[in-house]
């Protein structure tokens, strides 16, 4: 393939309002700066500097509740001294320092559709969306920390598959705000109040009949509206989704633009990535509007020996009481109650050996070595559950243009042991590297454009691509109401 016809990668920094996201007990490395993620101009700096490498986003992950399943029930004392995505902020105020210090990088930002109300949860991503001009994304996910449901008054968590069925009303309450509640010229329509009106006369803001209810009256949710905020440029936010269930992965093929998987190899992700644009076919999406962007954490240097001799480094600050909490709370089991010696390989829970029999035959070097709560704390400590690509600045290029070749993901949410140290080090050899292979933009696609637009490499499509669902929400100019209120039974 010449260069020229290469496709183009997707680059995202993968981050969290917390002294630690994938790298639990990091901060005590000398040089990262975790720590400092209460500090606003610590972001801004970071979103200039990805900016000016051209990152097409910053990308937050975002929890609830906190990892305390390990040594539980409802324990935090091995996730505390970890700092294991606790503490943890708000990732949504922090975007619009970003957005005003940058012009072209997007922000995803993770929200949930179990714990947010929909109405509450469209109103501030339109708000962002017009303070960032059109640079947000929303990462949905329904959530699945048991110590969120008991926050959120629940006594445990919403069964799985119907999260997602409440997820899916969830998402259709919000393309009603975001497309239906405002006519694409309700704002600034240039009527002026007739005098016979009795209204003082002037430019009236917007046009009444151009503003709406929604009426939405669901299983899960009514919502009267109308939405609060007057269009925003994306209108719906760019739409990111990371599950991997099949649940999930219907839900991605129905409303996600970009689906964010963890896998070890690009062998194995290959049939998830066909069987989501395959669903999305079948629904009548463009298979080509869902972007596959796969988890990684690189470690690169000017060498092979380099990179592992950084990686064994970083390791050594690792923290294994952490890495199990957050174990214990991705998978929902707590591997405090076996023996220190126990092979995971051949537990009796299936759910946890077939996770750790996955690991033992894809992650390398680590063949016939047994799977105990050590090996697999060590391996959690950096970059968790995702891949972890280590080496010089070629074998690292290699492995990323096998996963495009053999995976067709689009692009990569870089993850980090040490912020911004690994960023720093992506910056300065690997996406020098990537853009001479003709991999990697110089500049964004469309410079000042929206989220939407940079990911899609598309001026103009700032909103919703027509053949997604949410687009038969739409509200154009003209129209007296927008069209699906005819259709839709009430
Ligand atoms: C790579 C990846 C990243 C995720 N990031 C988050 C996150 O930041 N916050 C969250 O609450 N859930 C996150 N999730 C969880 C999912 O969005 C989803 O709610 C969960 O995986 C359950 O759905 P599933 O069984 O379909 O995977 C992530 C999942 C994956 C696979």
């Amino acid at each position: 393939m010449s260069s020229t016809n290469k496709k183009q990668l997707i680059i995202n920094a993968f981050a969290m309002h917390s002294p630690s996201h994938l790298n639990p007990g990091l901060f005590r490395y000398p040089a990262d700066k975790g720590s400092d993620y209460k500090n606003i101009k610590t972001w801004i700096a970071l979103a200039q500097k990805l900016e000016e490498a051209k990152f097409h986003a910053i990308f937050f992950a975002d929890v609830l509740g906190g990892y305390d399943v390990y040594r539980g029930p409802a324990n935090l004392d091995p996730t505390i001294p970890a700092a294991a995505q606790f503490p943890i902020n708000d990732p949504l105020y922090s975007i619009s320092a970003m957005a005003a210090a940058t012009e072209s990088i997007g922000f995803g930002v993770t929200a949930s559709t179990t714990y947010d109300a929909p109405y509450a949860l469209a109103r501030r991503f339109s708000t962002v969306d017009h303070l960032s001009n059109g640079r947000i994304g929303w990462n949905i996910v329904t959530s699945y920390l048991d110590s969120a449901a008991r926050n959120f008054g629940l006594d445990t968590q919403i069964e799985h598959d119907e999260r997602y069925r409440i997820a899916d009303e969830y998402l259709d309450v919000t393309y009603k705000l975001w497309e239906a509640s405002w006519r694409d010229d309700a704002v600034n329509w240039g009527h002026d109040a007739p005098k016979s009106s009795g209204e003082a006369e002037g430019q009236r803001y917007a046009d009444p009949s151009g503003v709406r209810q929604i009426n939405h009256k669901g299983k899960y949710f009514q919502v009267p509206g109308p939405h609060l905020c007057e269009p925003s440029p994306q209108r719906t936010p760019f739409l990111l989704q990371a599950g991997t269930s099949t649940a999930g992965k219907a839900f991605a093929a129905k409303h996600a633009e970009a689906v964010f998987l963890h896998a070890q190899k690009p062998e194995l992700v290959r049939p998830s990535v066909d069987s989501i644009r395959q669903q999305a076919a079948e629904g009548g999406r463009n298979p080509e509007d869902i972007k596959i962007v796969a988890g990684a954490l690189v470690i690169v240097a000017e060498t092979d020996e380099g990179a592992q001799a950084k990686f064994e480094e970083l390791k050594k600050y690792g923290d294994r009481e952490g890495a199990l909490a957050l174990f214990g709370g991705w998978t929902g089991y707590d591997l405090s109650t076996y023996a220190d010696d126990q092979d995971f390989r051949f537990v009796e829970l299936p759910a946890v050996r077939s996770m750790v029999n996955h690991w033992a035959s894809t992650v390398p070097g680590t063949e016939g070595q047994k799977w105990d709560k050590k090996t697999i704390a060590e391996y959690l400590t950096l970059g968790g559950n995702g891949v972890k690509i280590i080496g010089s600045v070629q074998t690292v290029a290699d492995e990323l243009e096998r996963w495009v070749t053999v995976g067709d993901v689009d692009g990569f949410n870089l993850s980090y042991a040490s912020i911004p140290e690994t960023f720093d080090d992506v910056i300065r050899l690997l996406l020098p590297e990537l853009q001479r292979r003709g991999l990697f933009w110089s500049d964004y696609a469309v410079q000042g454009g929206t989220f939407r637009e940079n990911m899609y490499s598309k001026q103009g499509q700032s909103r919703l691509p027509e053949s997604h669902p949410g687009a038969k929400y739409f509200w154009r100019e003209g129209q007296e109401v927008p069209p699906y209120s005819l259709t839709e039974s009430k």
